[in-house]
């Protein structure tokens, strides 16, 4: 009889717990989404329709494997557009589900024929009709997370420089990247990420920057004495992936900034890091969904990677080719800036400076090929940005590339490299200087960016005064998000000594 009660009682207990499981996991899977999609849609935002648990996963992943196919790719690169090879469903999106304000886009791709009537009588100002054209808030999901895609200049600076505690890093970045940033800066919000960054901050400013210049330049040297082995044993001229080289470099700087110790005290630390660093990029969703069938990856791989007697491999005997720079031109300019700045002698605080033509080659790669893609943030309470409420919940993201590249500011060259639009600043290169955004803006722009910039301007004056360079016929162009974008392939470099 007590074993038939405790039985019971078993039962009973194991029922309450199975259903408490299961109202968990339908209000997290099911029941919040479609709560906060509810609340966006009511405010007149549409996005496309997510599908039971992956949200629009699958559609990313079609829309991915499409794009892939149709990216033109090679040896020198053909495009400079990283989004359409990235992001290419954020395309489709933004023309089909903008806001309110996107309407004329929609009538536009249903009846192309009445667009030109309707834009005129719109009575829309310029800059309202730009927006219209452009329509940049759509939400979109990833698996159970709800996404706001916002590209509207206004409230791009609304967001990014929003200062609240309660608009923070998105949570799912904790969860993914826990393993490898922990509860660091990057990724901790409200007093914890406040606590840290007063911390680190100071440690970064200029005056501290400058300090480590000979140290920077002691790292500096030993990759240009290994490149300069390698050209000797090369008989004059070498075939470099510098990818690794780079990472020695930057590595061996915060060793030393850091634990005031080598490179070679650090490299098990950053060994490690990037092991860490490429199995949570897998994690990341969008990698994670491109990642679902093997084949999607492998249609990447097939098309863009180094084919074997193929066009980019070196000619029979194995001798590397006769340099020929993709960009000869910015090359020489910036060598004869270096060489007439700094006279011979290892660039100091204030020939770095002075150097304008590497400033604009810095800022012109930086806008065509922002490390950090997208800037992401999660509304931690209830807040409101431009005429949206934003539930608690919802993420915010402002697609950097995109922004980067648009031509309406920037220009119908916008997809090209052309570091004179830098001549006179940024605020002279494009309409709104506030949608260049390498380095963030606002409250978490940053900490490194000081250090960043002096560590290129470094590193590139001092190669091009010691070596000339071109891509190799071993190169392919194929931009890759890997936490950050990364060529998916390297990059091969040949290199001369000059
Ligand atoms: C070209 C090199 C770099 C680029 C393009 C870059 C870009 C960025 C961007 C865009 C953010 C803001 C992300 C956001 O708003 O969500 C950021 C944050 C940060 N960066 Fe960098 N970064 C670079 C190098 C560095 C270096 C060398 C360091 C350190 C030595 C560094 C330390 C940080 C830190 C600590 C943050 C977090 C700031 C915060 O959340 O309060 N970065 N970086």
């Amino acid at each position: 009889m007590e074993v038939h009660i405790l039985a019971k009682a078993f039962i009973s207990l194991a029922f309450v717990g199975f259903l408490g499981l299961f109202l968990r996991l339908y209000s997290a899977l099911v029941a919040e989404p479609r709560r906060l999609r509810s609340k966006l849609k009511k405010q007149g935002i549409s996005g496309p329709p997510p599908s039971f648990l992956l949200g629009n996963i699958g559609e990313i992943k079609k829309a991915r494997t499409a794009k892939v196919k149709d990216v033109p790719t090679g040896c020198p690169p053909t495009t400079h557009d990283c989004a359409v090879v990235l992001f290419p469903f954020f395309e489709k999106w933004r023309k089909l589900y903008g806001t309110w304000e996107c309407k004329l886009y929609r009538i536009k791709l249903a009846r192309p024929d009445l667009v030109t009537g309707l834009e005129a009588r719109s009575g829309l100002s310029p800059q309202r009709r730009w927006r219209a054209k452009f329509g940049q808030v759509f939400m979109f999901s990833l698996g159970n997370i709800q996404i706001l895609h916002v590209n509207q200049p206004d409230m791009v600076r609304e967001i990014t420089t929003c200062t609240s505690l309660d608009l923070g890093k998105p949570s799912y970045q904790q969860k993914e990247r826990g393993a490898l940033l922990g509860q660091g800066i990057l990724t901790s919000n409200g007093t914890v990420w406040a606590h840290q960054r007063k911390i680190i901050a100071p440690e970064l400013y200029m005056d501290k920057v400058k300090g480590m210049m000979n140290m920077i330049t002691e790292s500096a040297n030993t990759m240009l004495e290994s490149w300069k082995s390698r050209i000797e044993a090369g008989g004059g001229i070498a075939d470099i992936k510098i990818d690794q080289d780079m990472r020695s470099f930057s590595g061996d700087v915060i060793s030393r900034a850091c634990f005031g110790s080598n490179f070679s005290k650090g490299e098990e630390i950053f060994k490690k890091l990037r092991a860490l660093q490429e199995a949570a990029s897998k994690k990341v969703l969008f990698q994670w969904s491109s990642r679902l069938e093997a084949s999607s990856h492998e249609t990447q791989q097939g098309h863009v990677g180094p084919r074997k007697g193929g066009p980019h491999t070196h000619p029979p005997g194995g001798e590397a080719e006769e340099p020929k720079p993709q960009n000869p031109e910015w090359q020489e300019r910036v060598r004869t800036e270096v060489l007439e700045v700094c006279g011979g002698r290892v660039p100091d605080d204030y020939m770095i400076r002075k150097m304008k033509q590497l400033n604009m080659v810095i800022n012109e790669s930086l806008r065509l090929y922002p490390p950090v893609a997208v800037v992401s943030r999660e509304a931690l309470t209830d807040m409101k940005f431009g005429d949206i409420h934003v539930p608690k919940g919802v993420n915010l993201w402002t697609l950097v590339v995109t922004l980067h590249t648009d031509p309406e500011n920037w220009g119908p060259d916008s997809l090209t490299f052309n570091p004179d639009r830098f001549a006179n600043g940024i605020t002279g290169a494009c309409k709104l200087p506030h949608l260049y955004m390498p380095f963030g803006v606002g409250p978490r722009v940053c900490l490194g960016q000081n250090l960043a910039m002096v560590e290129l301007k470094l590193l590139i004056a001092l190669v091009v005064s010691n070596f000339s360079f071109s891509l190799s016929p071993e190169y392919v162009h194929a931009p890759f998000l890997q936490l950050v974008i990364e060529p998916e392939h390297g990059v091969n470099l040949l290199v001369k000594k000059l």
